[in-house]
């Protein structure tokens, strides 16, 4: 089955055709530059991006493809969780691509498509550990299957890839944070400053950024702004590795005890702060060192994409499952309890 697939629920407009070679084309319109000079998303004109954007995004993923319309056999897009207004652009284009060629339809929830994202490069068996650290979400699950997950813990406040961007932005670096900060803490020193880890009593598998992000305030107003003017390029590269490697542990520590705890051999990382080159180095280290093979994904399906939606929503089609054209998009959406029509 050849699946058009569709993705808008943050901030890029994605396009993906996907058959069962693989995928055949994988196009992404970052919105960046729009949103860049107010150092965060700013969901209206987020939306208004989408609409520029979608159909010569979906055009470039069909050349790319080198197929036309008529050779697509299911759509399939996210309807959640997101920006309302960004999911709606690429839901209802999907849905009237469906609609107008009378084809099968399923949505798709994105935090399943972060957590497939990884079987669009390799196979891992099931049931696999996977955290999902994105600028939205923090979350620890058992992925069963496709469409079957378990919850196993999730941040408190603040998403990780929300932490770079907010540490980012105290330090005046661009947005998003998370790259910004990457790229200079591979010159920086890890143990230049200790900033705290949480460590939360209840919550087995549970995450908190908050204290990390404070921390980093209060040593820029005590003495850290000054020792960053007087320190220059080299002095920023230490708070940043210092910074990232907070947050780095607290990713690791729960997820290894949630793998050891549940007997899972696999863990697999997605979602945007996959990306992390330290994240990668020190997970794949310390996992390995401790048993578990430990998968990230190519950094082009880390961050968002259409190909892991595609992939989600192949697997569904070809099960026989649908969504009718009343599917509306959802800001929250739990994974694992969407009603599908099988
Ligand atoms: O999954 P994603 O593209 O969008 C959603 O939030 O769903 O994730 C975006 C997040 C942003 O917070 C961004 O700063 C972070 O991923 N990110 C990174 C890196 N690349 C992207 N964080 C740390 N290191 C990176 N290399
Ligand atoms: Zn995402």
């Amino acid at each position: 089955m050849r699946v058009l697939a569709i993705e808008t629920s943050c901030d890029d407009t994605a396009a993906a055709v996907l058959d069962d070679r693989g995928v055949r084309a994988s196009i992404v319109a970052s919105q960046d530059m729009v949103h860049g000079k107010y150092g965060g998303i700013v969901p209206e004109l987020a939306s208004r991006q989408h609409m520029v954007a979608i159909l010569p995004v979906i055009q470039r993923a069909l050349g790319d493809a080198g197929v036309g319309l008529d050779d697509i056999e299911g759509v399939t897009a996210t309807y959640g969780p997101g920006l309302v207004g960004s999911l709606l652009v690429g839901l209802q284009v999907a849905k009237g691509i469906a609609f107008d060629r009378q084809l099968p339809f399923v949505g798709v929830n994105h935090l399943e498509g972060h957590l497939l994202a990884i079987l669009l490069d390799r196979p891992v068996a099931f049931p696999y550990l996977g955290l999902l650290v994105s600028g939205g979400h923090t979350s620890l699950y058992l992925v069963e299957d496709v469409g079957r997950y378990r919850q196993l813990g999730r941040t408190r406040d603040d998403a990780a890839g929300e932490a770079f961007d907010k540490g980012a932005k105290m330090l005046g670096l661009g947005f998003p944070g998370g790259k910004e900060i990457d790229q200079r803490a591979v010159a920086g020193d890890r143990a230049r400053i200790r900033f705290p880890r949480a460590q939360l009593k209840s919550g087995l598998y549970d995450f908190s950024f908050s204290g990390v992000k404070t921390s980093l305030r209060q040593y820029l107003l005590s003495g850290g702004s000054a020792a960053l003017l007087d320190g220059g390029e080299a002095a920023l590269a230490d708070v940043c590795a210092s910074f990232q490697e907070a947050i780095v542990d607290m990713l690791i520590v729960p997820t290894l005890k949630a793998a050891r705890d549940l007997g899972a051999t696999s863990i697999v990382v997605s979602g945007g702060v996959s990306a992390n080159s330290r994240l990668r180095t020190a997970m794949t280290e310390t996992g390995t060192a401790a048993g578990f093979d430990v998968a990230f994904p190519r950094f082009a399906y880390c961050t968002d994409n259409a190909a892991m939606i595609g992939y989600a929503g192949r697997a569904r089609l070809l099960r026989g499952e649908r969504h009718d054209f009343t599917l509306n998009a959802a800001a929250t959406l739990p994974i694992g309890v969407d009603p599908v029509e099988r």
